[in-house]
């Protein structure tokens, strides 16, 4: 289940890949350090293809299509073989949307209304975005008083100077940032530099 697998990955990277050429050195790389579950944002005119391309070719990662704004682009993801999709809000359409589909969906929220209409269409795993500037750890300490069957996913500002105060929360699922393979990095080819990123997570995890 996708929420397992998560959850023993401890950090989603959050990739934005502008070519094929960057995506399969990066898939490679991911693989070799188990980081199977990605999300891949819809940030450039190539997004799709690339999603399609590392589907097919590399059926071990679970690919998430992050930035996911309008049914339409749900639409699209799920032809292009993500595994789930994730958006940085939650529109009323895209929840019911969603809440329709097989494809596992992570609503964005970064309220107590906006977690209360996410969970009233079922979505029990959220994004909590932009998580530092919403409010970041204390946020989700208040939180896990009303709203103690959720669980989070908090992105935008986590880094490996907060993330373990992220995952000691009982609500937090994983945490999800670009900072394990910036796109500066990508557009460089710096394989290396993302490969020691990667490398230095294994350290930084709670066990
Ligand atoms: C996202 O799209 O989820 C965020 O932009 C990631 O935020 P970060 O760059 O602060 O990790």
């Amino acid at each position: 289940m996708l929420i397992e697998q998560l959850k023993a990955q401890q950090v989603l990277p959050v990739l934005v890949i502008e070519t094929i050429e960057q995506a399969a050195p990066l898939a490679e790389l991911l693989l070799k350090y188990q980081l199977n579950c990605i999300e891949i944002t819809l940030r450039t005119r190539s997004a799709l293809q690339v999603l399609n391309y590392l589907a097919r070719q590399y059926p071990e990662l679970i690919i998430g299509a992050g930035t996911v704004l309008n049914v339409e682009q749900f639409d699209q993801v799920q032809q292009a073989g993500a595994s789930f999709a994730i958006s940085p809000g939650a529109t009323e359409p895209l929840l019911a949307k969603a809440a329709r589909s097989e494809m596992t969906f992570i609503p964005g929220v970064m309220t107590a209304s906006e977690t209360m209409q996410a969970q009233g269409y079922g979505f029990k795993l959220q994004k909590l975005f932009p998580a530092q500037v919403a409010g970041g750890v204390e946020l989700l300490k208040a939180f896990s008083g009303p709203f103690s069957e959720l669980l989070f996913c908090p992105t935008g500002g986590v880094n490996p100077n907060n993330m373990a105060d992220y995952l000691a929360l009982n609500n937090v699922a994983v945490v999800g940032g670009t900072w394990l393979a910036p796109l500066a990095q990508i557009q460089a080819g710096n394989w290396q530099q993302i490969e020691s990123n990667f490398a230095s997570l294994q350290g930084q995890l709670t066990v």
